[in-house]
């Protein structure tokens, strides 16, 4: 298939389009490197440098007669969303509609989109979060992820395109941006690698869902089979605390910092955890990769570049 990937130089955009290289399909990415790096990009694929608000962007889904688009690019960082709301609806949502419109006018079979479970549920009224809990999110980041999920159920309903939306909750792993949602596991270990002291915000006992980014790699695998227009969790419905993170990363790097706490970041997220039943029970997908071995997995990753540096 021809799969244009928005995004794809990104953290997850980028390991996305590795493995679908390595299933033999033909890969176009759409980047405009604002956190995104070209040595991201896997060889062999097809590189524009460009904004997905783009007028051109229509005519690279036409020139490569794109199957499918699988979109990743976006404002990511929740905290910039809240000081610059503006740039933040721009990218996520101008950007977006013109990435299904030109879909739409060039007939590509599916788009997938990459929406987010933390940030579109809020802080939550019931664990774990199943794709049926009230949408509330916190954030204007949250709420261009919801809004762009409601412009892809309009375009099914009167236009048929076809869409698979993969809510994720905090994806983890190498090459990972420190502005995403899982962004402390990046903060934390740069920090130890420099033998300089992490603050833990708070108590540290807010929890995430965190997701390792191979089993969100697998999940997007899957999408490209899917028939229908749906919508699934792509997470491990495990709650792991700030604490537990800083004390694995710690072991992991063999470091002698203290864990120390600062102060509580006001209207901080405080639980959030998700079910990953729906998807399970559509495509046989669950998480394979454990937060002890993801952790140690990213700790390799970063250390290696860290030495590489020195
Ligand atoms: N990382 C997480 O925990 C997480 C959780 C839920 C959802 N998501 C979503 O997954 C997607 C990928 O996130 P990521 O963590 O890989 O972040 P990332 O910053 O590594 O990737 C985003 C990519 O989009 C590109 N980009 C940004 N604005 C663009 C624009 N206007 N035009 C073209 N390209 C642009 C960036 O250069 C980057 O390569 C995003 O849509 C994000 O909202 C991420």
């Amino acid at each position: 298939m021809n799969i244009l990937i928005t995004g794809g130089a990104g953290f997850i955009g980028s390991s996305i389009a590795d493995a679908y290289r390595e299933r033999g399909h033909e890969i176009v990415i759409v980047d405009n490197l604002s956190t995104g790096k070209l040595e991201n990009v896997p060889r062999g694929a097809a590189f524009y440098q460009m904004d997905i608000r783009d007028e051109g962007f229509a005519d690279i889904v036409r020139e490569h007669n794109i199957d499918i688009i699988n979109h990743h690019a976006a404002q990511i960082d929740v905290r910039r969303s809240v000081e610059d709301p503006r740039y933040d609806l721009s990218v996520n949502v101008l950007g977006s509609l013109n990435v299904i419109e030109a879909g739409l006018r060039n007939s590509v079979r599916r788009i997938v989109f990459a929406s987010s479970g933390g940030a579109g549920y809020g802080e939550q009224e019931y664990y774990p979060a199943d794709e049926k809990h009230p949408i509330a999110p916190c954030s204007p980041y949250g709420i261009t992820k919801v809004t762009v999920e409601r412009y892809l159920h309009y375009y099914h309903m009167v236009h048929g395109l076809q869409y698979t939306v993969l809510r994720y909750t905090n994806v983890y792993g190498p090459r990972q941006n420190p502005h995403g949602e899982a962004g402390v596991v990046a903060i934390f270990t740069d920090k130890l690698l420099r033998r300089q002291q992490p603050v833990i915000n708070g108590d540290g006992l807010q929890t995430r869902d965190y997701v390792f980014v191979d089993d969100v790699v697998r999940a997007n695998v899957f999408a490209l089979e899917m028939e229908g227009s749906d919508t699934f969790n792509v997470c491990t419905n495990v709650e792991t605390t700030v604490n537990t993170i800083f004390r694995v990363l710690n072991e992991a790097l063999d470091s002698p910092a203290d864990e120390r706490h600062g102060e509580a970041k006001a209207g901080e997220q405080q639980r959030s955890v998700c079910s990953f039943e729906k998807v399970k029970s559509r495509f046989g997908w669950e998480p394979q990769v454990s937060i002890e071995s993801g952790l140690r997995q990213t700790v390799a990753w970063f250390q290696e570049r860290f030495e590489d540096d020195e």
